[in-house]
């Protein structure tokens, strides 16, 4: 029997998700840990650490009461509203338990900027109806007591778990079809594994506040697809289609700055290759 930490119960809504399973797995040895999914799935409704949970029908008070979490993560895609109204629910919740949330925000939040990288304290800014949406939650949290979130911003991540980015482009090099790069669009990276690591940090060490959790460098996106398509030598295969989206070159980055984390859970886009090569 694995003998877990009693000091957290941890609730991933979104544990079926890409990111929220990866969460799920690299949690749930040493935390009592469970999750929510919205998909049927034989295998999710089997264990009874798993609930089935769809935000646009039903109440997620009824899961907390079951849980009691000390810590929630939010790990969820869908429909924008609901999701908004879901937070504000969960706003609530936090103000009256002893429990904190973790948000998957995402890079998207500064995507009206695109001279710069941003950092933590730089003020919000999207013109995009996903950034907007992911604002709109934001500064929802960040009225509430310091202590009881920390809101975690992504740029794209990639990993060897066959994360969709991935899977989408050895599709397409299947089907002779071109992947789409972006040759103006400067971005930092992330991976699954670095990430689950770095919530796991978040947690041990009861870190609140806004992390920019994105590879201390810069990639083309453009050359960072090329890449990843040569280390699994597949270049030989692989056709492109160059998008422009704009003349200029485009930052999408969110870098580290305030609210750094120790120098073993920090990472540049080469550690994703090496991944990779695993
Ligand atoms: N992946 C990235 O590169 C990336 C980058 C930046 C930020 N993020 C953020 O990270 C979070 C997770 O992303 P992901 O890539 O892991 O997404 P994902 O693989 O699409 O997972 C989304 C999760 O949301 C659940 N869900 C969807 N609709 C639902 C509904 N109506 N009710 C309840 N649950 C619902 C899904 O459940 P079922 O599968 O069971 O339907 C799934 O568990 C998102 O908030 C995203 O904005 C991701």
């Amino acid at each position: 029997m694995i003998k877990r930490e009693s000091k957290h119960r941890i609730l991933i809504l979104g544990v079926s998700g890409f990111l929220g399973s990866a969460i799920y797995k690299e949690l749930f040895p040493y935390f009592r840990t469970s999750g929510t999914y919205n998909t049927s799935n034989k295998t999710l409704e089997k264990n009874r650490q798993f609930f089935h949970y769809n935000y646009e029908e039903d109440d997620i008070y009824e899961i907390l009461d079951i849980v009691k979490p000390t810590i929630i993560i939010s790990a969820l895609r869908g429909d924008f509203s609901k999701q908004v109204m879901l937070h504000r629910h969960l706003a609530e919740y936090l103000l009256l338990e002893n429990t904190k949330l973790i948000f998957l925000s995402s890079a998207n939040v500064f995507d009206a900027y695109s001279k710069y990288p941003s950092y933590e304290q730089d003020k919000t800014l999207s013109n995009s109806i996903y950034g907007h949406f992911k604002i709109k939650i934001e500064n929802m949290l960040l009225r509430l007591p310091k202590e009881k979130v920390a809101i975690v911003r992504l740029p794209m991540v990639f990993g060897p778990h066959a994360p969709p980015r991935l899977t989408e482009i050895l599709q397409l090099i299947d089907l002779n079809e071109p992947i789409e790069v972006f040759p103006n669009l400067v971005m930092n990276i992330t991976s699954d594994n670095k990430l689950t690591q770095q919530i796991h940090y978040i947690i041990n060490r009861n870190k609140s506040g806004v992390f920019h959790l994105g590879s201390n460098d810069l990639v083309h996106h453009d050359d960072f697809i090329k890449e990843i398509i040569e280390t699994l030598h597949l270049e030989h295969k692989a056709k492109y289609k160059q998008v422009f989206t704009t003349n200029d070159e485009r930052y999408l980055a969110v870098l580290p700055k305030f609210n750094k984390l120790p120098k073993h859970l920090q990472l540049v886009s080469q550690d994703i290759l090496s991944e990779l090569k695993k």
